[in-house]
Formats: C-alpha cells, sequence, structure tokens
C-alpha cells in the first residue's frame, strides 16, 4: 500500500466504462499510422484490457473512403470492444459522428481533445477545444445525448493549449458535467510536443477534482513506470503509446506486474520474427496493394527492430524493402541473426514522431 492507501498497480481494480470493465486497466493509445485492428489485437492479446482506434474524422466517415473505413475495421473474435477515436470541431457533426460509430458496432466512443496537429486545430478540433472549453463541453453532451446510455464518452487531452493555458483540470471538471464518462491526461500542452516529462502532478490534480475515471498517460513505458504512475497520481487506468510501437510486449510485463508476478522474458528471436510477420501479414491482406502496403510498413520494420543491438546494418535495408517477400526474408533473416537488447524497449526520443501527434 502506498503512503495514501492507493493500492498501487498491483491488482488495481478494472476500469469501470458503463457496462464495461475494463480488466486489466491498462490501455494501448489511440495511435495514428500505429493502432490498426492488426496491432490492436496484438496488444489485446499480450495483455492491454482496451485499445481505442486511431483518431478519425467525424467529417469523413459520411464519406466512405477508403482510409477511414480501414480505421473503423473490426474483428470481434479478437477485439471484443471496439473503442472509436472521433475527431472533430463541429458539434452536430461530432454527434452524427458518435450515433455512426455506433451503429457500426462501437461500445465506447473518445473524443479527440489533444491532437495539437494544425490540421487539425485549424478545424478547431483536437486541442484546439481546449481554447474553447464551451464548445468542448457542447460537443461532448451532444454526443452524449445521441449515444444509447451504455456507451461509455471519454475525452483524451493535453494538459492545454500552451503554457499559459493550462486548464486541464477546469477543463475536465466542465466536461464531466457535460456527461463525459472518464478522461485521459497527457499532460503536456500543445506547445511542449513530447519535450520534458509528462508532468503527472497535473493528473492527481485531475482525479482529485473530478469523480469520473482518470487515465494516465505520458512516459510510462514499463511496469514500474505504471507503479509509479498510479501511486503518484492516483489514477483509475494507465495507456501505454510510444512505448508499444514495435513492443507489444511490453503489455505481457504489464499484466504480469499487474497480477503480482514477476516479469516474463524478453521476447525471443522467434517470438519477434512471428509477431512482426503476422503484423504485417494481416495489413497487408487489409491493404489489398502489396505495394503501399510494404511502404508504410517500413516504419512498423524500424520500431520493431528498435532493441537489435546493432540496427546500422538492418535499418537502410528496412527502409528500402519493397515487395512483400522481400521484406518477410528480411525479418527471418535478420531478426534471427541478430543480437537484442533486452534490458527495456530503448528511448522513447529515438521514438517521437517529428510532429506530435496527441
Ligand atoms: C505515432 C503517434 C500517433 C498518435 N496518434 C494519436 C491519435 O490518433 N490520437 C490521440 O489521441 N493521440 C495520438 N497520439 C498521442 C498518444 O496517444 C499519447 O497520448 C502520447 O504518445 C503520449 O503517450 P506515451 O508517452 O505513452 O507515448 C499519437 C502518438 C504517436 C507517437
Amino acid at each position: 500500500m502506498t503512503a495514501r492507501g492507493s493500492p498501487g498497480f498491483v491488482g488495481l481494480p478494472p476500469l469501470e466504462l458503463g457496462t464495461l470493465s475494463v480488466c486489466p486497466p491498462v490501455l494501448l493509445a489511440p495511435m495514428a499510422g500505429v493502432s490498426d485492428l492488426a496491432f490492436r489485437a496484438i496488444a489485446l492479446e499480450m495483455g492491454a484490457g482496451l485499445a481505442p482506434t486511431e483518431l478519425v474524422s467525424a467529417k469523413a466517415l459520411f464519406h466512405g473512403n477508403w482510409r477511414t473505413e480501414s480505421y473503423l475495421k473490426r474483428d470481434p473474435s479478437r477485439e471484443p470492444h471496439l473503442y472509436v477515436q472521433l475527431f472533430g470541431g463541429d458539434v452536430e457533426i461530432m454527434a452524427s459522428a458518435a450515433e455512426e460509430v455506433q451503429r457500426r458496432g462501437a461500445v465506447a466512443v473518445d473524443v479527440n481533445m489533444g491532437c495539437p496537429v494544425k490540421k487539425v486545430t485549424r478545424n478547431g478540433a483536437g486541442v484546439a477545444l481546449m481554447a474553447d472549453p464551451g464548445r468542448a463541453a457542447r460537443v461532448v453532451s451532444a454526443m452524449r445525448a445521441r449515444l444509447d446510455d451504455e456507451i461509455p464518452l471519454t475525452v483524451k487531452m493535453r494538459a492545454g493549449w500552451g503554457p499559459d493555458s493550462r486548464n486541464a483540470v477546469v477543463f475536465g471538471k466542465a466536461l464531466e458535467d457535460a456527461g463525459a464518462s472518464a478522461l485521459c491526461l497527457h499532460p503536456r500542452t500543445r506547445i511542449d510536443g513530447y519535450d520534458g516529462r509528462a508532468d503527472w502532478a497535473l493528473i492527481a490534480e485531475l482525479r482529485q477534482a473530478v469523480s469520473i475515471p482518470v487515465i494516465a498517460n505520458g512516459d510510462i513505458c514499463s511496469e514500474q513506470d505504471a507503479d509509479a504512475a498510479v501511486d503518484r497520481t492516483h489514477c483509475h487506468a494507465v495507456m501505454v503509446g510510444r512505448a508499444a510501437m514495435g513492443n507489444p510486449w511490453v503489455f505481457r510485463s504489464l499484466l504480469a506486474r499487474w497480477r503480482g508476478e514477476s516479469t516474463p522474458p524478453a521476447p525471443t528471436a522467434q517470438e519477434r520474427v512471428e509477431v512482426t510477420l503476422r503484423h504485417f501479414e494481416e495489413h497487408l491482406a487489409s491493404d489489398g496493394d502489396e505495394l503501399r502496403a510494404v511502404r508504410r510498413f517500413r516504419q512498423q520494420l524500424l520500431w520493431y527492430s528498435r532493441a537489435m543491438v546493432d540496427t546500422a546494418y538492418f535499418r537502410p535495408l528496412a527502409v528500402a524493402v519493397d515487395s512483400a517477400q522481400g521484406l518477410r526474408d528480411l525479418v527471418r533473416t535478420r531478426f534471427l541473426d541478430s543480437a537484442w537488447d533486452t534490458s527495456g524497449a530503448g528511448s522513447l526520443n529515438s521514438l517521437s514522431p517529428g510532429v506530435p501527434l496527441g
């Protein structure tokens, strides 16, 4: 037990979201270009309790384009709970989108109020909603009104629009009043990107201020970080983003820790081959265009190889691979021939996207 009587991460109760019981209370973060069905299914299989989709444009949802449809692909046998993250700035469009994703099988809906990318914020969406709390609350209450009662509506946000407007706590309170079921906080502002450390003290403040569940996000990379985050914030659940990229095994370690078991061994090279190629084959099957699928998977390959002791030889081959068979051969030969660093996931800085995405 910690000083404040919190049970800590070990044995933390399931995260209750309406009728959804998230067990263990560990989520894969929504990540554009990462959180596709294949990766969500792998994360869930490894031990994540819930995995939202990447951000889906509320507006695009009604235009039937290939990419948006691919974000919403589902397979109930491997992903029992479809949890869709929507972004948009228009109250009515967001409300209609909530209804639409519910119709398509979502059992939980999240609103992105954290994305700092200009393409998103210039339309009043993402973290721009934190600069307009009145509209943000109207978005939540309009979506709430259109969703069935048992469907949880969560919000993922940042610390605020900028250093002078770190309003996550009052903002979160207003969203609770508007009908949000839970809040997830990545405590950096839009300006921070991924600089410095995530300010977990702000999560603790939010946790004190609201009665709905709070999910801690930001720099949680290991079971030790999950312990520390729960101790310091008293959050109801943790969410892991960059540390899971190319490293879904992080959820195996988190699950073991949550159960009070010892840390499982690092994945073997053979396991790395198996999971990487399973992810690729599914990605390929869902894309249909071999070259496009291979090109889009190159980034994943770099992530899957990040614990390789010497990546200097592998990286140029990975970014040049241009056929499915070439990719399979590369993974089989190089992954099995390489030595792997089993001490941890590697540096988060090397993984941060050029632009901060959420
Ligand atoms: C490649 C990438 C894509 C992301 N896409 C989204 C997104 O679609 N929606 C969202 O809310 N956040 C997005 N984020 C932010 C993450 O969900 C998370 O809040 C952030 O990475 C901090 O958590 P971490 O320190 O565990 O990585 C993205 C982050 C990365 C690295």
